[in-house]
């Protein structure tokens, strides 16, 4: 069972890379499933309805969210109804929205959980203890589960990375929009990586446009946020799991742009 990972789609640029690269890469690595985080969707924030649909249709099997699931208002109006469509599992119970799938990817059940940390973001329910609850439900069904952990501390998410080691086949961590290079399989069979890294603008600062956010830091006014234009990059990860165990047998991080072409 090989696993498709998206890291962060930021605006249209993300879109369009989605759109271009992802029946490539599923050629390419011969993937079975294709997991996106849509979090940035919409213009650098939150997701719509027909953004969702066009996900699913460039190839996408499940989106995953993060902080920015309620930014777009549009998202009340169709999350209930999305059945591809996962939001943080820790949030407050009686929030819209599932935290968790499982899919069947012929015949082989996947399950998909996607949790958000608590160091420099909302106070929200805790996402490890979460995490053992949700994992105790999916392994009922089945032991091929994908954790996206969308954070923002290095160390929440490593720390998540080691309590799931052997329980999950992979944690993904989201949110930083910065590829970092920690790729591994863990001792006990979870791929890990610290950050997937974000799919969209290269030339700007997490992907908005750079003079807004240096002028933000040299004055500290408000500015106006904005997702840039100009070069393009792609980030993610392939993930090789037994599906007899669920463990990891491989991790390899994906890296497209200018400086790192993309071959057939
Ligand atoms: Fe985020």
């Amino acid at each position: 069972m090989r696993i498709l990972f998206i890291g962060d789609v930021v605006g249209s640029p993300g879109r369009e890379m989605v759109k271009t690269y992802l029946p490539k890469l599923q050629a390419k690595y011969r993937t079975h499933i294709t997991i996106v985080n849509g979090e940035n969707a919409a213009a650098g924030k939150g997701i719509t309805a027909k953004i969702y649909r066009s996900l699913l249709e460039a190839g996408a099997n499940a989106i995953t969210l993060g902080n920015h699931t309620w930014d777009n208002k549009e998202i009340f109006e169709f999350i209930d109804d999305a059945k591809y469509l996962v939001r943080p599992a820790n949030f407050p119970e009686e929030t819209p929205g599932q935290g968790y799938i499982i899919l069947n990817i012929n015949g082989i059940e996947v399950g998909i959980i996607n949790l958000q940390g608590r160091t420099f973001l909302p106070p929200i329910d805790c996402p490890f203890k979460k995490a053992d609850l949700l994992i105790n439900e999916i392994q009922k069904r089945t032991n091929i589960i994908f954790v996206d952990f969308h954070a923002e501390a290095t160390s929440e998410k490593q720390a998540m990375g080691w309590y799931l080691d052997g329980r999950v086949s992979a944690v993904v961590g989201t949110h930083t929009h910065v590829q970092t290079a920690d790729d591994r399989i863990l001792p006990n069979g979870t791929a890990y990586i610290t950050d997937a890294g974000m799919t969209g603008p290269y030339d700007g600062i997490l992907g908005i446009e750079k003079d807004a956010v240096l002028k933000r830091f040299l004055t500290n006014l408000p500015v106006r946020f904005e997702v840039t234009s100009g070069r393009v990059q792609l980030c993610g990860v392939v993930i090789d799991v037994d599906p007899k165990t669920g463990r990891s047998l491989k991790i390899e991080r994906i890296l497209i742009n200018e400086d790192h072409p993309f071959f057939e």
